[in-house]
């Protein structure tokens, strides 16, 4: 007798999509079979697709600011967005503030994250790598993180390239994994300088400021130095063909060295930062979005395998709240305007629709691009990111050809705005189950702050 079966749906089990019934008990998949008879409760999946819950290795969730305060979304408003959008677990981050150390700070994001609803782990990110910093990585490592997060621009978080390779070492030392975001900040610093000199303030010189090869440079530095090291590193939010060949030739060379892009370099461009007014400030995110003929450099990207996961790089600023775009004001120019859009909920819905039923993908590519690959880099696997036996029971019932126009509400954050405001998607999730609980159905979460669970995370697989 199982807790819960799901009756009738067709399933996305690792490279095979195949009719069948999935026994759940204590959270877990029990059994996979043509016909599942006796279960405590049943849901009913015909005509619906069974896919793995999305797993998203890449959020910004109520991260607090060097200058006080939070990021508007919470842990409670992101588990909602995510599990609207079938996702079921996340990796968010963990700051560090120049002179700061780690610990604290893993010790508060972990108690902010008591409330979650869906499961997750940190990336710690290391802007300081200080000796006495880098000497409480151990314990991060025994309490479960795996993986550290060094950004090469920002004000308040690049890293130089001898900072970066002590990064680097640290994580050989530990096992860990190092996730990168790649642009060159010295290059970014000048053209903003000589931009605002001209009196080009406006949202779309965030695109002018940090072009294709800003970030291009940036990766092929990080893959030489991770080389160096003999570190396997994943390159964040690839947002363009000519940068992905960077990683391509590192592949070529069986260096291992992974890539990740994100929904806004399949939709977004650099022209809607174009939008009269403040409008731009909505789909500011870096590295910027391109053109529109660079969609189809990601997706041909994707099909050949070099970038293996997209995720959502979620981060919680609202348009017009104080810790939000306008925070200096709605004329503020373009450097002084918190980079990063919202997107959890919209991740899945998007990929698929852009993916699966624009035919760039197949159901197995899409679950491995949003599930499967995300928990293998995370340590994650199989105990998410796949529907197998043993595995948790994370689970998104999907109504492939309903037609879905987005808006906001539906996105259910606490953020004010999506910029993918107004897109038409087909395919669309009907229920989200997060071990094997029902946590989602027709867009309303049902599960309960503080149900989230910690995930402690092993070694990154392959
Ligand atoms: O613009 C972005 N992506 N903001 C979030 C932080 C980051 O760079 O990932
Ligand atoms: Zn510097
Ligand atoms: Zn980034
Ligand atoms: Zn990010």
């Amino acid at each position: 007798m199982f807790d819960l079966a799901i009756r009738g749906g067709t399933a996305v089990l690792g490279d095979t999509v195949a009719r069948c019934d999935i026994g759940i008990s204590d959270g877990r998949i029990a059994a996979i079979a043509d016909r599942i008879e006796t279960a405590a409760q049943v849901i009913d999946a015909t005509g619906q697709l069974v896919l793995p819950g999305g797993v998203d290795t890449h959020c910004h969730i109520e991260e607090p600011f060097p200058e006080g305060g939070f990021q508007e979304e919470s842990w409670e408003s992101a588990s909602r967005s995510a599990l609207a959008g079938g996702t079921t677990s996340v990796v968010a981050h963990t700051p560090q503030f120049k002179g700061g150390m780690l610990l604290d700070q893993h010790r508060a994001a972990r108690a902010r994250a008591a409330s979650a609803m869906i499961d997750y782990g940190f990336h710690q990110i290391i802007a300081d790598p200080s000796p006495a910093a880098m000497a409480e990585i151990p314990t991060l490592v025994a309490d479960g993180v795996g993986s550290l997060k060094a950004f090469m621009t920002y004000d308040a978080l690049h890293l130089d390239d001898a900072a970066f390779l002590r990064v680097l070492q640290a994580a050989k030392r530990h096992g860990l994994m190092v996730h990168v975001h790649c642009e060159n900040h010295d290059a970014i610093r000048l053209a903003t300088e000589a931009l605002l000199a001209a009196g080009c303030t406006a949202p779309k010189y965030h695109a002018t400021s940090r072009p294709p090869v800003v970030e291009r440079e940036a990766t092929g530095r990080a893959i030489a130095l991770a080389e160096l090291v003999g570190q396997p590193i994943q390159v964040f939010h690839v947002s363009c063909a000519e940068v992905a060949e960077e990683i391509a030739r590192a592949q070529a060379r069986g260096l291992p060295v992974k890539g990740e892009t994100c929904p806004q370099y399949v939709t977004l461009t650099a022209d809607d930062m174009d939008r009269p007014g403040f409008e731009g400030a909505k789909f500011m995110c870096s590295p910027a979005p391109r053109m529109a003929a660079d969609h189809e450099g990601i997706w041909a990207m994707i099909r050949r395998g070099v970038l293996d996961v997209v995720t959502s790089d979620h981060c919680g600023f609202s348009f017009e709240g104080v810790r939000g775009k306008a925070r200096n004001g709605r004329d503020a120019s373009f450097d002084a305007i918190p980079n990063g859009i919202p997107g959890l909920a919209a991740r899945l819905p998007i990929i698929f629709s852009e993916g699966v039923s624009k035919g760039w993908i197949g159901l197995p590519a899409f679950a491995k691009l949003v599930a499967e690959n995300p928990a293998r880099i995370a340590g994650l696997y199989p105990r998410k990111g796949v529907i197998a036996v043993g595995s948790d029971a994370d689970l998104v019932l999907w109504d492939a050809s309903r037609p879905v126009t987005i808006t906001n509400a539906l996105m259910q954050h606490a953020i004010d705005y999506t910029p993918y405001e107004g897109m038409q998607v087909t395919g669309w999730p009907a229920a989200t189950i997060r071990r094997g609980e029902l946590a989602m159905r027709d867009g309303e979460v049902l599960a309960r702050p503080g149900s989230g669970q910690w995930l402690p995370r092993g070694p990154a697989a392959g």
